[in-house]
């Protein structure tokens, strides 16, 4: 199969590329802007093409669709923090790009699998027994998770008026190799590697619910093989934690006082709680998660930055002086 992968160089696509390459025949090619958060040393050695252009761009997305048999839709801006300060960005990648592709699958008449976060369904009280499902309302909270709520939308959209064939994943907070250093887990560990004590925003009591990049995209790529057409699959892997947890542990793995780090400037409009309930990929399509050892994962997460300095090295000064701008 000929495979389409946008946002292939960025953190979660170029992981699930070198899923795809190692677990089946398809052929990749990968279109991907190459903003900030994306990098060529993600697919280093893989023998994929990589087009550099943006998928907001309807003739180049449109050329490429036309020679392809599927579309993953990885391309987005991801960043909440950075969707405050400009939400411009997003509604043209997140909304304009799904848009476009969209239009060229319905055209080409391509199978489709958009990838998006759980953030579209906004956020759960700490004391909530409950987790999101395929049926919790949209309800999105910031810049960011509204562009994603709309380009879900949007497909929702055509695969009923239009026919087109597309499946929908929401995932939880991913982590693993390859991340950029403004998100939570990068952060911090790199801070730590530096010296700097890591930042909590405000109280820290938020939960997010962490899976390893690996289990996103062995998800993907089941939903691809055997999702059913119009349907959405939640993708998460049981990994609630709140922040302080999650900072603590990072702090005594890399052999620091649990309690040096600094707790500061929260985030506008901070979502509290983030939990996947995951029943219907698991019944349905059979998928399970392989990394079930956070404390495990995150270990190896750290090595990776460990042995990947001059990955991250040319990112960190800009990084914080934008965090410290803003006092976070
Ligand atoms: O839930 C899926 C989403 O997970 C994805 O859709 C997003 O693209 C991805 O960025 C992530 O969103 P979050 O906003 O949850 O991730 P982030 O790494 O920015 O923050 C995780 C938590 O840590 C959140 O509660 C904010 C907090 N945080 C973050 C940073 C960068 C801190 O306390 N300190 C920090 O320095």
């Amino acid at each position: 199969m000929r495979l389409l992968v946008t946002g292939g160089a960025g953190f979660i696509g170029s992981n699930f590329v070198h899923h795809v390459i190692t677990h089946t025949d398809h052929h990749v090619k990968v279109l991907d802007k190459l903003t900030y958060a994306a990098s060529r040393e993600a697919l280093a050695g893989l023998p994929v093409e990589l087009v550099v252009g943006d998928v907001a761009d309807a003739s180049t997305v449109d050329a490429l669709v036309a020679e392809t048999d599927a579309v993953v839709h990885f391309a987005a801006e991801s960043h909440n923090d950075n969707s405050l300060d400009d939400p411009s960005p997003f509604i043209r990648t997140n909304l304009l790009g799904t848009f476009a592709i969209l239009e060229a699958v319905r055209k080409h008449d391509v199978h489709l699998h958009h990838v998006s976060t759980d953030e579209v369904y906004g956020d759960l009280a700490l004391d909530d027994p409950k987790r999101f499902t395929e049926d919790t309302p949209y309800a999105p909270s910031s810049p960011y998770s509204a562009s994603k709520a709309g380009s879900d939308h949007l497909v929702r959209a055509w695969v009923r008026s239009f026919g087109v064939r597309a499946t929908v994943s929401n995932c939880s907070n991913n982590y693993g190799p390859w991340q950029h250093v403004e998100k939570f887990i990068p952060r911090q560990i790199t801070n730590v590697i530096d010296g700097i004590r890591p930042r909590v925003y405000g109280d820290g009591l938020n939960v997010r619910d962490w899976i390893h990049a690996d289990d996103h995209s062995s998800a993907v790529l089941r939903i691809l093989d055997a999702g059913r057409i119009g349907e959405t699959y939640l993708i998460g892997a049981d990994g609630e934690r709140n922040n302080l947890e999650v900072v603590r542990l990072i702090l005594t793995l890399m052999d620091q006082p649990a309690d040096a780090f600094d707790q500061v400037t929260d985030r506008a409009g901070h979502d509290r709680r983030y939990a996947i309930e995951s029943g219907k990929l698991r019944a349905e399509l059979g998928w399970a998660p392989r990394f079930e050892d956070f404390e495990q994962g995150l270990a190896d997460t750290i090595e990776w930055y460990r042995t990947h300095e001059e990955w991250w090295r040319p990112h960190k000064a800009a990084t914080e002086s934008s965090y410290a701008a803003k006092g976070m």
